[in-house]
This record gives C-alpha cells, structure tokens and sequence, in this order.
C-alpha cells in the first residue's frame, strides 16, 4: 500500500512483509523504546530532536547506541522519500532483539531496528472546533515515564476507560492530585493567563511537541510556567478564566473541552489555546516547506 514502507534491520520492505521472531525481547518482555515522528509534505519533522530522545531512552534501558549503525538521520528521510508518503507519521521502535527468554540482560545484545511510514492525517478542523474530553484517571504506570517504552498496557486500558466514559483522552492524575499527562500526550491548563504543564521529570514523557508549544508560547510573551496544575484548580477557575488543551505528534495542539463532568470555560476552544494552534500549525507548515497565510493581525 503506497505510504506504508518498512524498514527492519537494514533492509527495505513492504510493512506487510515485516517479520520479527517469537522470542525478540520487544514482543515477549516490552523490553524496547519507540518513536513517533511526524511527516509533513514529505518530510520528518523535528527529527533531531526525536533521535536525542530515542538515544536517551535507549540509554535509560542500558541499550546506549543500539541505534547507530543503523544510521536513523539518515533512513527516516530515506524511507519517508521512498514510501511517498506526504501526511503521516513513521513509527521507530528498538527492542533488546531475540534470545531465548530470560529475564537477565544478553551480554551482547543484536538489537531490532525498524522504523515504517504510515499515511495519517492530522485532526480535522471540526474535530478541533469541538475539542476532546479527558478522563481522570490515577495513574497506576511505573515511575520512569521519562522513558518512551513499548509497554503501553496501563495507557491502553486507561484509554478504555476513558473512551468507555465517552471521553477520547486520559489525564493521568498523581496521588497528590496533581495532572501529569495524558494517555498519549501532554497536558496543558491556562489559567489567569498564565500557561501550565506538568515539569518534565520521570513522571512524565517530555514530549517533543510540549517543547514546540513552550517555545512558540514564550516566543509569543505568553507567561509560562513548568509547574503541575490540579483538578481542583481547573474546575474551580472562572468560566472564562480557565483553557485545557493537549499536545503530541499525532494530534498537535487539541483543545479540551471537558475533564470528568466539568465543563472547561465555555465549552469551546479557548483564545488562547487557538492562537497557539494558530503559530504551531505556522511552523508545522514552514517546515514542511509548505506556503501558509500570514497570520491575521
Ligand atoms: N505518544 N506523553 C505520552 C505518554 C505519550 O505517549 C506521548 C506521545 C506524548 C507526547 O509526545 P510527543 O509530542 O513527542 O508526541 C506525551 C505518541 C505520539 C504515541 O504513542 O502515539
């Protein structure tokens, strides 16, 4: 299918003719770290700064540079050119690779190596309008979230939950009450102005599109602050005192119009979670090289 190319271990392939062993450490163990990039108009954005992140998880499961030979910088745009691939996003995962199963690290671990492209497209402009809702959930996930591991099962089945509540997000709540991030995502609240999320420590993924937003909302003069925000604090704000959004590769800036029961302002978009999707998707289109309006004054 035109989009989806894999690459596995040094070689180009259709996805569907991908094939990793039973005992690859990543399928039995989740004993492996991934990637999510975005591709627009052909190319892989922010790339860079994917690959330190990879490298850093890589090195937090004692896999310090399993990556290298395999030349990622390289490849992705590579793949992203050969799959035709304009609107989507490549998936790269390395896993300790295959021996027999044990808990205890192979002394000389062959690590798997993929990466494949997939067509997807971003959030439509009436998903945005209508914004999502979060569902509080205690966050029950180890305490190295800084790590972007493959064990995804405590977002999976808080996801669940959150979709059987009718919500499309998690907000992972610490047992201090504090809002860490969500299922997939970071976490943002605007309250009196002033721009909050969740400090990137070991609770959470420092996501790449975290740094993008606290970048252009600085550059912006908005008022920023690393600092976490409660419940509490965004259901006893003002009605027109208080945004939620969220941010990752996948969605980009998605307003929140709902956590729990509450109504988030007015149950739309907020200014200021607007303008900030506003210069983010500016710069989404710079540099995918594509034209973009000048902003409205
Ligand atoms: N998830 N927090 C968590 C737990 C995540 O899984 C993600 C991304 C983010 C946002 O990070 P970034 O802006 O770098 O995408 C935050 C990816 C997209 C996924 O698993 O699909």
């Amino acid at each position: 299918m035109s989009g989806e190319l894999l690459y596995l271990n040094g070689t180009y392939m259709p996805l569907a003719d991908g094939r990793v062993p039973i005992e690859d450490r990543g399928f039995q163990l989740g004993d492996g770290v991934y990637e999510v990039v975005k591709v627009e108009n052909g190319r892989a954005l922010w790339l860079d700064e994917h690959l330190r992140r990879l490298e850093r998880s890589l090195a937090a499961i004692k896999l310090a540079g399993a990556s290298i030979g395999h030349r990622l910088g390289e490849v992705i745009p590579e793949l992203v050119l050969r799959s035709g691939v304009q609107q989507g996003a490549v998936y790269v995962q390395v896993t300790r690779g295959v021996c027999p199963r044990e808990f205890e690290l192979p002394a000389d671990p062959v690590p798997t190596v993929l990466a494949y492209t997939r067509n997807v497209s971003g959030p439509s402009a009436e998903a945005i309008q209508a914004g999502e809702a979060l569902h509080p959930v205690a966050d029950p996930r180890w305490a190295h979230c800084d790590i972007k591991a493959i064990d995804l099962l405590a977002a999976v089945l808080a996801k669940e939950e959150a979709r059987a509540a009718g919500a499309q997000e998690v907000a992972f709540v610490g047992p201090d009450g504090m809002v860490r991030e969500g299922g997939s995502s970071n976490v943002f609240s605007v309250i009196d102005g002033v721009l909050r999320t969740h400090p990137a420590n070991e609770r959470i993924l420092d996501g790449i599109t975290r740094g993008q937003v606290l970048l252009l909302a600085r550059e912006a003069g908005c008022q920023v602050e690393e600092r976490a925000f409660t419940l509490a604090e965004i259901t006893s704000a003002g009605d027109s005192k208080c945004e939620v959004f969220i941010a990752s590769t996948l969605k980009g800036i998605m307003p929140v119009v709902r956590v729990g029961t509450h109504v988030v302002g007015d149950g739309h978009p907020g200014p200021v979670t607007l303008a900030l999707l506003d210069l983010f998707r500016r710069k989404v289109a710079l540099l995918g090289g594509l034209e973009m309006p000048p902003a409205s004054s």
